[in-house]
């Protein structure tokens, strides 16, 4: 080999070497953009702009609007301001949700991605080493079973739809068990509910 391919070699070698492991505090040279520089807000960031006199970037809808979608459904949810209610404030004893092939499925999948981790696969919850559910075994407190047969707690399997649906549906969950209202929505909220009952059903025969 001549010298001068040797050198380009030896060139090569020390620009890319110059690549790895330095630091420094200029920046660096960009020469394709991409999208590296966009003019936006990130989230929980200070807005400088200066109609915005809260300074919040992470803005409010504007007031009177609902987003699309969120439009309280009448059926799902007769009494917006007390979900699983009727208007009479009684509980809604019959899931307004039809039930067919589809809503069980939808439940099920739902019910096993959400609940299955405390309450079991079968719904027996329970804590300790007897617990169903990986998580709820190492609750503090006893997983519902919503079994009435078997479990010592038959309130619960004895709810009726719509506690079941308030549950599902309220900002703080309930005691140690954490709220869902954000994670599922309505229509998948009553999907859960039939596929308990079809458990609870299942567990009869
Ligand atoms: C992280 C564990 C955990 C998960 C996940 C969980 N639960 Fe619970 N759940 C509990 C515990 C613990 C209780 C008992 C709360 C208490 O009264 O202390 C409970 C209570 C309940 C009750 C009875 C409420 C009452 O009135 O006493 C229902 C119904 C229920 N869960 C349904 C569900 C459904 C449906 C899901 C899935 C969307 C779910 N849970 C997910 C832990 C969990």
């Amino acid at each position: 080999m001549s010298l001068m391919p040797k050198f380009t070699l030896l060139l090569v070698a020390l620009a890319l070497g110059a690549c790895r492991g330095g630091t420094s505090t200029s920046p660096p040279v960009h020469l394709v953009l991409d999208m590296d520089f966009q003019p936006k807000l990130k989230s929980q960031s200070e807005s400088s702009f200066e109609n915005w006199t809260d300074r919040r970037s992470m803005r409010l809808p504007a007031e009177g609007t609902v987003a699309r979608g969120s439009l309280p459904d009448p059926i799902l949810m007769p009494d917006p301001k007390s979900a699983g209610r009727n208007p009479d404030g009684s509980w809604i004893s019959r899931n307004p949700l039809s039930l067919n092939a589809e809503t069980l499925e939808r439940g099920r999948e739902r019910f096993d991605i959400y609940c299955s981790i405390c309450h079991g696969l079968s719904g027996r919850g329970g804590n300790g080493p007897e617990g169903h559910g990986l998580v709820g075994r190492r609750w503090p407190v006893a997983v519902p079973n919503f079994h009435a047969a078997e479990g010592k707690d038959n309130r619960v399997a004895n709810l009726t739809d719509g506690e079941y649906f308030e549950v599902l549906s309220s900002p703080v969950g309930r005691n140690t068990m954490p709220s869902y209202a954000a994670r599922i929505s309505v229509a998948d909220r009553w999907a859960i509910v039939h596929y308990i009952r079809a458990l609870q059903n299942l567990g009869k025969q």
